[in-house]
């Protein structure tokens, strides 16, 4: 895979994305998000990798938010486009039946805010910091920020956040809830791959529905209680349900196949 302002790099099955414009403190111009989505896109398609990370070049920043001189162009016409872009990008991540980790390297804000919290699991480098400024150049999130934000952190806190643009550091991340796991930058990657490495053992389809269910719990859409009984049945027709029951009552390691 080729791409100009993304790194790509696909080790044990584990895919590493890895935003790289740090001229501009990996800030997310149209191109980037461009090919964050086909990057997404191969982690869905392709059989060999079971998990990604996304993560930011250098180590003062994840991602700065969008690209401000993209931003500054925009009209109100083409300003809705660019938010349902956006979002339509992000809840690609969301939806990613394989584990998608945030690598939070340094500043994630405004849409590298609302990147990290699309992504399943956030692991922050104790430098880091995240927020949504977006208020302070007369805009607010518009990749799904004002949605994520109060389900991770709370609606109090999520409304003084981006009322007042303030950002917050990695121990204040963790302890909202926001950050699942606070490390030194040098361990980011290799708790990452630990976290991905644990869950990969799980059932490949067990790992799809429980995310599915979750996501159905944030939905206005969706009846979340039926959702998981529908997955929970479906789960029922699965090899590796025979093969997890099975193994529990011959006392032994489960080999899953993700069928
Ligand atoms: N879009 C475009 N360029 C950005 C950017 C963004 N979101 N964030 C930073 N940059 C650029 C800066 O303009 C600067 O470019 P220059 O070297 O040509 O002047 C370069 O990246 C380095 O940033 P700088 O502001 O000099 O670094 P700093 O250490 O003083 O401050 C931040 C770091 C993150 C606090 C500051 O860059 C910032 O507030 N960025 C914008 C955050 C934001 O509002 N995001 C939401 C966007 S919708």
């Amino acid at each position: 895979m080729f791409f100009k302002n993304l790194k790509t790099e696909i080790l044990d099955g584990i895919m590493v994305i890895t935003i790289s414009r740090q001229e501009r403190l990996n800030a997310l111009n149209f191109e980037t998000l461009g090919e964050l989505h086909k990057a997404i896109r191969v982690v869905y398609d392709d059989f060999g990798i079971k998990g990604a990370i996304i993560t930011g070049e250098g180590e003062k920043a994840f991602v700065a938010g969008a690209d401000i001189t993209e931003i500054a162009k925009l009209n109100e016409i083409n300003g809705r486009k660019a938010a349902e872009t956006g979002q339509e990008i992000f809840g690609m991540i969301e939806n990613c039946p394989k584990l998608i980790i945030a690598a939070v390297n340094g500043y994630a804000l405004g849409g590298g805010c609302e990147l990290a919290m699309a992504c399943h699991i956030r692991v922050m480098a104790d430098h880091a910091k995240f927020g949504q400024p977006e208020i302070n150049l007369g805009i607010i999130p518009g990749y799904g920020g004002t949605q994520r934000l109060p389900w991770l952190v709370g609606k109090g806190k999520a409304l003084e956040l981006m009322l007042t643009a303030d950002m917050l550091g990695a121990a204040e991340a963790k302890e909202l809830g926001w950050a699942n796991y606070v490390v030194p930058i040098s361990e980011l990657i290799p708790k990452c791959k630990e976290i991905l490495n644990k869950i990969s053992q799980k059932p490949a389809i067990s790992i799809g529905l429980i995310i599915d269910c979750v996501n159905s719990a944030f939905s206005k859409d969706q009846d979340g209680f039926q959702t998981e009984a529908n997955a929970f049945a479906a789960c029922i027709s699965t090899g590796d349900f025979k093969e997890g029951t099975a193994a529990f009552i011959e006392k032994r390691q489960p080999v899953f196949k993700g069928k």
